[in-house]
């Protein structure tokens, strides 16, 4: 394993000394990689925003966008305010468009001083932008967002056309791009009802219609991670990846259609082995009763650090190249294992909840099939977590 630093700590470290009882390991070199083969597959002429809200899913913003940018990502997209200037701080100057919707004037303002670029569902943003960049003399880049069928943020598409007439008349605003989000585009064969091309027909009337106005909508960009998986038809100016760049695909069907290589481990270690009889009953509920002699080693994780305490009972961890049950309910900070059939396991081993170890692996899939979730909250899940980096 290459040597580790401790992402939130300036101190060097040793390789692989940690001496926490649980953290996440990020494989920088992982995300590196997957950027480029993201990269190396979009249309001619489409580029790749690399999408780190939510500290980049869990494996740390900044040196997740160093890694993406080394791989051929050009811009990111965050979700806050504050996240956007995170990167700035680390600094990060690609473009960055903040993907949530920005309400107050202060907010924008910020926007401004540190050459984030705001997502505009309306035109009572789209005036205050004007405003603000008029006073400071200056001209704001912003993204329109249309809304064809996710009801979330963006403006109704149908009134797309004349919302990018309107930004046109503002002198102060410069339309960067325009875009879309889909809702179902992870939707297998089996299951699509075919809204993710009404989606793209409705992103693409408007489109069609600003070219007949001859008005320039900037970077035009749809596509999540499902949508630049399916095919280049999503792809246009520009793609917004986040799970498939940390190494995850979005749905089984769309397993095979990148070499993607998951970028984070979850570790933690035991603090503490027991040997008890049989009938003994395990944590809170007693949920679990051992039925022979047996061997118990607590480790120092629990729901608190982000492992779901649905999976009680239900998970195993890795060890030595074995896969080992957890047993009971999984507590805040302290799960249990049945280690009677894992004699080497001790006081300080490290234990491998998510990722690898030796040929066994353990996803985020498996752990969000498991408790009816997805892989991208299990993953957001541990953005609390120490964390280290490698690669
Ligand atoms: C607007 C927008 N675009 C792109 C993404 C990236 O999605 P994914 O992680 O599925 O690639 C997100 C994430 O939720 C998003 O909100």
């Amino acid at each position: 394993m290459n040597a580790f630093s401790l992402a939130s700590q300036p101190e060097p470290h040793e390789a692989g000394v940690s001496r926490q009882r649980a953290w996440v390991e990020v494989d920088a070199e992982a995300i590196r990689r997957n950027a480029a083969v993201l990269s190396a597959g979009l249309a001619p002429g489409s580029s790749l925003m690399a999408v780190v809200k939510a500290d980049g899913y869990g494996h740390g913003a900044a040196p997740v966008a160093q890694a993406a940018l080394a791989g051929g990502a050009s811009c990111f997209g965050v979700a806050t305010l504050a996240e956007g200037v995170q990167l700035r701080r680390a600094g990060i100057t690609a473009p960055v468009l903040v993907l949530g919707n920005l309400i107050h004037a202060e907010e924008l303002r910020s926007c401004l001083r540190w050459q984030l670029m705001p997502t505009l569902s309306g035109m009572r943003e789209a005036l205050l932008c004007q405003n603000l960049a008029a006073t400071s003399g200056r001209t704001m880049p912003v993204h329109l967002k249309l809304d064809t069928g996710m009801a979330r943020l963006g403006v109704d598409w149908q009134d797309g056309p004349r919302l990018v007439a309107a930004i046109a008349d503002l002198e102060h605003l410069e339309l960067a791009g325009i875009y879309s989000h889909l809702a179902n585009a992870d939707a297998s064969p089996a299951e699509d009802d075919g809204f993710t091309r009404t989606q793209q027909h409705r992103f693409d009337t408007v489109l069609e219609s600003l070219r007949q106005q001859d008005l320039n909508p900037g970077c035009r960009h749809l596509a999540n991670s499902a949508a630049t998986l399916r095919g280049r038809a999503f792809h246009y100016d520009m793609v917004r990846v986040g799970l498939a760049l940390y190494g995850h695909s979005p749905a089984v069907h769309l397993d095979g259609a990148a070499a993607l290589q998951p970028a984070m481990q979850v570790r933690a270690r035991v603090s503490l082995i027991r040997e008890v009889g049989s009938g003994v009953g395990v944590s809170y509920g007693h949920r679990f009763r051992t039925s022979r002699p047996s061997r118990l080693a607590v480790v120092g994780i629990g729901y608190a650090d982000g492992v779901p305490r649905q999976l009680s009972g239900s998970i195993t961890v890795l060890h030595g190249g074995r896969a080992i049950p957890q047993v009971g309910a999984i507590t805040m900070d302290q799960l249990v294992l049945d280690a009677t059939e894992a004699p080497d396991l001790d006081v300080g081993s490290v234990v491998t909840l998510l990722g690898h170890d030796g040929g066994l692996q353990i996803s985020a899939r498996d752990w969000s099939d498991g408790c009816q979730t997805i892989p991208w909250e299990i993953l957001c899940g541990f953005k609390h977590l120490e964390r280290w980096l490698s690669g």
